[in-house]
């Protein structure tokens, strides 16, 4: 039976209720890991893929991403208890929250758009610019920063102590309670278990000659002919590198992306190319979601991106049939990923 508890909040000045925790000893539901981390092969999470790298100093098991999923799923880590990781990486929304720009905790206005975060373990730079390089100080980032609002982390990292479930998980997981070093490798290691490659074009690639239409196997081609496979490439459906298509660029103080943290000009405007996977559901579109339809999108690309003077040279216009263009969506459609945005039990 579920108790209801009413917790005082952190800072006095609110107050939640928090029905979903089960009295009683907690038992967390443990994530299985598609192959094992420490065997000879290492993480193999997608079939026929590269293993994935993980962190010496944050090792990944079962029981790490299981804490890891219970914090991404938490909104009592933000600063004024309103969201969690997951409210802007929602399922319906393929891991995005639907917003041209996200609204940070404290109703903060952030700048750009949630990206998805399937197959983000594979990533080597973080956030649409690459600032951050690893996946610890993304989600260190995130959680202090403006999404999560969580500028007194200490104290959330106290509340989280008083919690005995949560309590025992970090002692069991870490050798030490909860820190404010330890919830970000917990998130991460969630965050390597988010997974993508189970889509009707996954098992079209591997033999499964009914698994995608014709129309959607003819558009996979117009997709290869439009080189759009030149950025958009493999199985991670990106090549993880930087590149300016224009978007924002007219505005009067343009988002100069990648340039920030380079001060490369080739990096004017540029951002990380992102995976297609899930793609049909992730509206509006770009880094700055000013684009709020998938065929609109599409167009634009397959203009060749939106003049500027630091436009990039792999962009070229692409002049498709409308049949083609048909048989393009068909195949983007065939990249939705089966997900489940059941949040887990919490301590
Ligand atoms: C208010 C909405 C919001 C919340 C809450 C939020 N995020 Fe995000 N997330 C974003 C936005 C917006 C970006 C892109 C920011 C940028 O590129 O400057 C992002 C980027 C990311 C990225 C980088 C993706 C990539 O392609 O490089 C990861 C990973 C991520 N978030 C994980 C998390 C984790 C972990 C948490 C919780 C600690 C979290 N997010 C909470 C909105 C949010
Ligand atoms: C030169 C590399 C490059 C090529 C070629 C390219 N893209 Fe992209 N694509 C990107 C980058 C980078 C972005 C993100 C740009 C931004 O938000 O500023 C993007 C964004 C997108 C988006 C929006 C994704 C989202 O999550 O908001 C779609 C859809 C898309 N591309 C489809 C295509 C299609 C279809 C083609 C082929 C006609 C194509 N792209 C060719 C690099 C490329």
């Amino acid at each position: 039976m579920n108790r209801c508890t009413l917790l005082p909040f952190l800072f006095g000045l609110a107050f939640t209720f928090s029905c979903a925790h089960p009295s009683g000893p907690f038992i967390a539901e443990e994530i299985k890991l598609p192959a094992d981390p420490d065997g000879p092969d290492g993480y193999t999470p997608l079939d026929g893929y590269e293993a994935m790298e993980i962190p010496a100093d944050n090792p990944l098991t079962p029981m790490s991403a299981t804490l890891g999923k219970e914090l991404y799923f938490d909104t009592r880590l933000s600063g004024d208890g309103s969201r969690s990781c997951y409210s802007c990486h929602v399922c319906e929304k393929g891991l995005t929250d639907g917003l041209p720009t996200a609204i940070g905790a404290y109703e903060k206005k952030l700048s750009r758009s949630s990206p998805t975060l399937w197959n983000i373990g594979f990533h080597s730079e973080f956030y649409w610019d690459g600032r951050a390089t690893s996946l610890e100080g993304q989600a260190a980032a995130a959680w202090k920063g403006g999404n999560m609002g969580a500028s007194d982390a200490q104290a959330i990292v106290d509340y989280l102590n008083s919690l005995p479930g949560y309590r025992e998980q970090f002692e069991v997981v870490f050798g030490e309670p909860a820190t404010t070093d330890n919830v970000p490798k917990a998130l991460a290691s969630y965050m390597r278990t988010i997974i993508g490659g189970n889509t009707a074009w996954d098992r079209w690639m591997a033999g499964d000659e009914s698994a995608m239409s014709e129309s959607a196997q003819r558009g996979f081609e117009v997709f290869k002919e439009a080189r759009c496979t030149l950025c958009h490439v493999g199985v991670l459906m990106t090549d993880q590198q930087f590149h300016n298509v224009g978007i924002g660029m007219d505005a009067a103080e343009p988002d100069v992306g990648r340039y920030k943290v380079t001060g490369l000009e080739k990096n004017m405007g540029a951002f990380k190319t992102p995976t297609l996977r899930d793609i049909s559901k992730s509206a509006p579109y770009f880094h700055n979601g000013s684009v709020a339809t998938l065929e609109e999108a599409v167009q634009l690309m397959l203009a060749g991106g939106l003049p500027n003077p630091h436009l990039d040279a792999f962009l070229k216009p692409a002049e498709i049939s409308e049949q083609q263009f048909a048989d393009l969506m068909a195949f983007l459609r065939s990249l939705d990923e089966p997900c489940d945005g059941t949040a887990p039990p919490l301590p």
